[in-house]
């Protein structure tokens, strides 16, 4: 099994976080997205010790909600003294409607509309990581007419390159995101920022990419920024408070990902900034980090019902699920990799080579080629894609006027609880004239 809160039942069924999903897929139908409460927690702990330990008492985790933004989990980051990420106004929302203080939230984004950043502020947002010099403007002009201070940090690019997908690197000189430091852009923002008379100029944030494994790349973003950060102190007098490294760490999907152990990772971090600080002459910022995919990827499992199995002699068999690209359009927008599992017939060999494909008049609409299934999988048969807690919900859409599934805590007593109403056919309707 990829992840410990998954185990095969004495019934042959697959269990996740205690529970038998089989029958958590009768009793709230399907498609179903399962989240391990108790997982999400952990996790957050695992980050939050870490960061105390290594990065100082005062450091806090981050939690980047767009992998995975509905009502419950902002009341779980509140309950877990977790500060957000948020990326929009709908996210902020979200986190209000939640009982969140959004003065622990900071407001990423490349393009952040002037109503966001009213909205934002209106709201008493704790900080905007702005991206851009237009952006530090309209965040100063609404300051100024509120008569505040707003605390600020700056979107910087290290030119980083992640070794990850490119879809979701984002740290490297020529990316949509931040001001480059190789460019003298970040330099030229940043003194501009620290001079605004409503700002107050915190620090600097990066972030490299997404699903990172390579070694030592948050370790070489961490010295670079902080060569900027000792710049900035030799050049101007700025001292920098904060630095926030961004999220990326990446997940188990499959057998073959590498397992991450955070502790290990914080500690290099750490050790690496600490050294260029010593280096530098210059005091360690506060650091942060804002995990997104790590908090709840292992928490996350959909379940789905097998409507038919195609087979093509000398071809390939395709196993065809209710839900596909609007519930999880992963694959077809990165060819992610993604565990498979015969829920209720976890005993049997696996020997069918088959893709599992959604219910879109799509070809592209793939879960995940390559699965081995059992020769007996057939209509009614319950399938379990693991790992998809972060980034599935969040980017689901209604393509093909599929309703958008329900989402379901797991506890660890064995209860659970819906945390987001499966969308009715009326909902689809809603906002038609
Ligand atoms: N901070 C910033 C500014 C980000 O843009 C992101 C993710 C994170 C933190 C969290 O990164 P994480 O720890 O989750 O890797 N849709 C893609 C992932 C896009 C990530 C976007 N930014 C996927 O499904 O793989």
């Amino acid at each position: 099994m990829i992840c410990d809160n998954m185990k095969v039942g004495e019934n042959g069924h697959l269990f996740f976080a205690g529970q038998d999903t089989v029958a958590l897929a009768q009793e709230y139908g399907t498609p179903l997205y399962l989240m391990d409460e108790a997982r999400i927690r952990e996790n957050c702990r695992v980050y939050k010790d870490a960061f105390r330990k290594y990065f100082g008492p005062d450091a806090k985790a981050i939690y980047a909600s767009k992998a995975n933004s509905f009502k419950q989990i902002y009341r779980i980051m509140k309950e877990e003294d977790m500060l957000i990420d948020v990326v929009s106004s709908g996210e902020i929302y979200t986190a209000l409607a939640a009982g969140y203080d959004i003065a622990n939230a900071y407001f990423h984004s490349n393009n952040k509309t002037d109503w966001d950043i009213a909205y934002a502020m209106d709201h008493g947002i704790g900080c905007f990581v702005c991206d851009n010099v237009e952006e530090v403007k309209v965040v100063e002009r609404e300051a100024a007419k509120r008569g505040i201070i707003q605390k600020v940090m700056l979107r910087l690019s290290p030119g980083i390159d992640p070794h990850t997908y490119e879809e979701v690197a984002t740290g490297k000189v020529d990316s949509k995101f931040g001001s480059a430091i190789e460019t003298g852009q970040a330099e030229e923002i940043a003194v501009f920022t620290k001079d605004q008379p409503h700002l107050d100029l915190i620090g600097f944030h990066c972030h490299i990419g997404s699903m990172v494994f390579a070694d030592d790349v948050f370790e070489r973003a961490g010295v670079v920024m902080l060569e900027f950060i000792g710049l900035m102190k030799e050049k101007y007098g700025f001292v920098t408070k904060e630095l926030d490294l961004g999220g990326g760490y990446g997940v188990r999907y499959v057998e073959d990902d590498p397992y991450l152990d955070v502790e290990t990772k914080v500690s290099e971090v750490a050790a690496a900034c600490k050294e260029a600080c010593a280096r530098l002459g210059i005091d360690l910022p506060l650091i942060h980090m804002e995990p997104g995919r790590s908090i709840v990827a292992d928490a996350g499992m959909t379940l789905y019902t097998v409507g038919t199995v195609k087979r093509i002699p000398g071809y390939k068999n395709y196993v065809s699920i209710d839900g596909g690209m609007p519930d999880n359009p992963r694959y077809l927008m990165y060819k992610s990799k993604y565990t498979c599992l015969p829920a209720n017939k976890m005993n049997e060999a696996c020997e069918m080579a088959c893709s599992v494909v959604g219910r879109c008049c799509e070809s592209g609409d793939i879960i995940q080629e390559n699965v081995k299934m059992p020769e007996s999988i057939g209509r009614y048969d319950t399938v379990a894609v693991c790992t998809t807690g972060a980034y599935n919900y969040s980017m689901a859409s209604n393509y093909n006027r599929l309703p958008r599934p329900a989402m379901v805590m797991l506890r660890p007593d064995g209860t659970s609880y819906v945390v987001v109403r499966r969308e009715s056919l009326e909902d689809l309707v809603r906002n038609d004239v």
